[in-house]
């Protein structure tokens, strides 16, 4: 696996890569990986000839009172993982590379960017869509991977390559990918190594919860009673506090009075001891297009 930290060796990497019309495939990070972060790795080995891979955490998505000086940074781990899976390609820039003395430019993507966690975050989608525009412009892969559990920031960037016209010729195409679970059914996240082994245990009640929340939708129970009963057991559960629990259209996002025909999507983000935990499933028909 080659490393690069400036974007003269990742250009001259990359031509490498694409030589003689070979497909590369992106997979962006924040690092700490974990099998989530694998599972995108192997999915985009069939979509292209390379993968890259890389790892930034991004200071512009998290906001002055989050965890940016604690989240996980585990370099030489990841590289290891990166290595065992025959990655290609590390793309792993410094602050003052991705963002130069005097970067002034900022993607916002109205609408999708503005509810559930755009509104418990300010500006944290604007930080993520202005470095994925960037990785999509110094990597020009042919199809970038980005994971389920983040359907907002899924949602978003799909939003920013339509609307920018990234998707062809740029990036052929946006694969999202499904969310891994642990055994208990909780989504596989780097926040979950900051739950002390007693909020762990109880935070299975998330996934727990929205299943039973489906159930109910799917027979018939409207969103707003649905949503209340869902925030009500993880409160139970030992959950300190619901952001947001909603049915919502899985392209728009936006909110849903009760499930019709149509796939939705049912989004929760929830906090237990001082950790913030997202998840998201999908509702109604399956096999349908979202
Ligand atoms: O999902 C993440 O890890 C980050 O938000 C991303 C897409 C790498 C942008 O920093």
């Amino acid at each position: 696996m080659q490393t690069a930290t400036t974007l003269e060796v990742l250009r001259s990497a990359v031509d490498q890569l694409r030589a003689g019309g070979k497909r590369l495939a992106l997979v962006p990070t924040m690092g700490a990986l974990h099998e989530g972060h694998l599972t995108l790795v192997r999915e985009a080995r069939r979509h292209a000839d390379a993968v890259a891979v890389s790892i930034f955490v991004n200071p512009k998505q998290f906001g002055p009172n989050e965890d940016l000086d604690a989240y996980p940074r585990r370099m030489a781990a990841d590289c290891a993982l990166l290595e065992a899976e025959g990655v290609e390609l590390l793309w792993a820039p410094g602050v003052e590379e991705m963002y130069p003395a005097g970067f002034s430019t900022t993607v916002s993507v109205a609408g999708v960017s503005d509810g559930l966690c755009g509104a418990a975050r300010p500006g944290h989608f604007d930080g993520v869509a202005t470095v994925v525009l960037k990785l999509f412009n110094q990597v020009r892969p042919d199809v970038a991977l980005f994971g389920e559990k983040d359907w907002q920031q899924l949602a978003v960037i799909r939003r920013m390559a339509r609307d920018l016209d990234l998707v062809r010729p740029h990036v052929e195409a946006i694969v999202g990918v499904p969310t891994v679970r642990e055994t208990d059914g909780l989504a596989m996240s780097s926040r979950n190594q900051y739950l002390s082994p007693a909020a762990r245990a109880q935070a299975a009640a998330l996934p727990q919860a929205m299943r039973e929340a489906i159930a109910a939708l799917a027979a018939g129970s409207a969103a707003a009673p649905t949503l209340a009963a869902l925030e009500a057991h993880l409160l139970q559960a030992g959950f300190d506090s619901v952001d947001y629990a909603a049915l919502a259209d899985p392209l728009s996002l936006a909110p849903l009075d009760t499930l019709g025909d149509a796939p939705a999507r049912l989004l929760v983000a929830a906090r237990i001891g001082g950790t913030r935990l997202i998840d998201n499933m999908h509702v109604g028909p399956t096999g349908k297009p979202e």
